[in-house]
């Protein structure tokens, strides 16, 4: 019988992780080309080709919209788990998503935009965690090609993401020609992330038969006649509170975007609040499990507040962008969407270099005092983009390597902290919780976007010097206070580096 160690076709590689790299490198492409115009087709006024939304409230949506794909990928992850299958939900993700995109690419206004929002949220919570962990299933336990495969995995999300900023800008932008006059199309720019989608989903469906498992089609944990019920019976509970707290909101006259984005904003904090205490709780917690749990703590928070500086990336930078930034260097012109490709960019290009890091460095700094020093990264890279403000006043435009620079810098922190999370965090699982520690990983991400989606309302030129030195400042202290007990958290991993 042909063991799963004897594929290699794909650079050494499974066959299976060809269909994977390319149905996410699509994915990722169709997210991260959608976002980088989204914020702009949002606030451009209505003859500029966008929805002459409020700018403030454009930010917020932008990054509550972040944080609700990553609440999402928990009850994707469940329903893979306990449903679907992997190989099955991955699919329906992904047609959702391309639905979303589709929504977009036609000219309906407001409500095309809380749809498209709905069906992507929805879908990339079904696609993404899975499409991961069918990665991980490619592999026996004992293959020593995972790493490898997982590394080449992350390149292919980085590979989507860089790839579509440039493409995606430049069709609302009529390719090149202007073929809309002077406004932006940008319905002909999410068709594009449509496509991309499609064809991630045409390849994820003719390899996925040929090349992943038949096993995953299958719920590895299948859940039995009288859980469901039990579920659906918490389900409805939870979908009546819901619909009970918003007609109240309707009826105090309450019931607007703010409120609402108010709303998730207290979810994205209880949720992992509530893990937390289920965990510490549980009696099927060993006392080791226990303390790895608590050391875990400190880092959610840590990943938390990097992700929240990390994503706001594709909001507070793409404003300073778009307003604050000389767009051409010498006779070279680019748009704002364009700098959403430096984060990607700066990820392959420092990924080989710590991967290089690690593998020499022989007394190297634990996982916590790597997250430390990558918030103070972090900190670093919002410090930095005081300067031009401080330097220049915020009225005029100043040169784009700003804006270059403190990506640069929060690369280095993403490097201390996104694959050393990753790979901890799975460590540190007790074993009755594995899948729901990985989805705190993702949690952390929403609860860092969702604080974003209130404090960016501060955010403005005239604020923009105090915005970025005081958010700069809370992530470097939390790196200080990190790296202070730094020992003490690494104590508590009891065992684990
Ligand atoms: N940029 C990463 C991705 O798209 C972010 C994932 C995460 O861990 N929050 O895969
Ligand atoms: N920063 C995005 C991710 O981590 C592209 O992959």
């Amino acid at each position: 019988m042909k063991q799963k160690g004897d594929d290699t076709a794909f650079f050494g590689q499974p066959k299976g992780l060809s269909t994977l790299f390319f149905t996410e490198m699509w994915e990722r492409f169709s997210y991260y080309g959608m976002r980088a115009i989204l914020l702009f087709y949002m606030y451009y006024a209505v003859n500029k080709g966008g929805l002459g939304m409020n700018e403030v409230t454009a930010a917020s949506i932008m990054a509550i919209y972040g944080s609700l794909v990553y609440l999402s990928s928990t009850v994707g992850g469940w329903l893979s788990d306990r449903i679907w299958g992997s190989r099955k939900t991955v699919f329906i993700g992904g047609i959702l998503i391309m639905f979303g995109h589709i929504v977009l690419s036609l000219p309906l206004g407001t409500g095309a935009l809380y749809g498209s929002i709905a069906l992507i949220v929805a879908g990339t919570g079904l696609l993404k965690p899975n499409v991961s962990d069918m990665v991980g299933g490619l592999y026996s336990p004992e293959d020593r090609r995972r790493d490898a495969g997982f590394s080449m995995f992350v390149f292919g999300i980085n590979l989507g993401s860089a790839i579509a900023p440039w493409l995606v800008p430049w069709a609302a932008d009529g390719f090149g020609f202007h073929a809309f006059g002077t406004e932006t199309n940008f319905h002909a720019g999410f068709s594009l992330a449509a496509i991309g989608m499609l064809f991630g989903l045409i390849q994820y469906y003719r390899g996925g038969k040929k090349y992943l498992a038949t096993d995953s089609n299958k719920a590895n944990d299948p859940i039995s006649h009288e859980e469901l019920q039990a579920i659906i019976k918490k389900t409805l509970i939870a979908i009546v509170l819901l619909a009970i707290i918003l007609i109240v909101m309707f009826m105090l006259g309450q019931l607007n975007i703010n409120n609402i984005i108010s709303l998730i904003t207290i979810l994205a904090i209880a949720i992992p609040i509530y893990y937390f205490v289920i965990m510490l709780h549980s009696d099927k917690v060993t006392k080791v499990e226990r303390s790895r749990v608590l050391a875990y703590i400190p880092l959610f928070i840590a990943a938390a507040i990097f992700w929240g500086i990390e994503e706001s990336g594709s909001v507070v930078l793409a404003l300073f962008a778009e307003q604050r930034t000389v767009l051409h260097i010498g006779s070279w012109h680019f748009a704002a969407a364009n700098f959403q490709t430096l984060n990607p960019v700066f990820i392959m290009i420092l990924t080989p270099v710590f991967v290089w890091l690690w593998g020499h460095w022989k007394k190297q700094p634990t996982a916590p005092s790597k997250f430390a020093i990558g918030l103070v990264f972090a900190g670093l890279s919002y410090a930095w983009m005081a300067l031009p403000g401080m330097l220049h006043g915020t009225d005029g435009r100043v040169s784009p390597f700003w804006l270059v620079g403190s990506w640069f810098i929060v690369e280095i922190a993403e490097m201390l902290i996104s694959p050393i999370g990753l790979s901890v965090t799975t460590k540190l699982a007790p074993k009755a919780f594995q899948s729901q520690m990985m989805s705190m990983w993702f949690l952390a991400d929403a609860t860092g976007q969702a604080i974003n989606s209130q404090i960016v309302k501060y955010y403005s030129a005239n604020t923009e010097t105090q915005y970025f030195l005081i958010v700069g400042l809370v992530s470097v202290i939390f790196g200080v206070i990190m790296m202070i007990l730094s020992k003490r958290i690494h104590a508590l991993m009891a065992g684990i580096d």
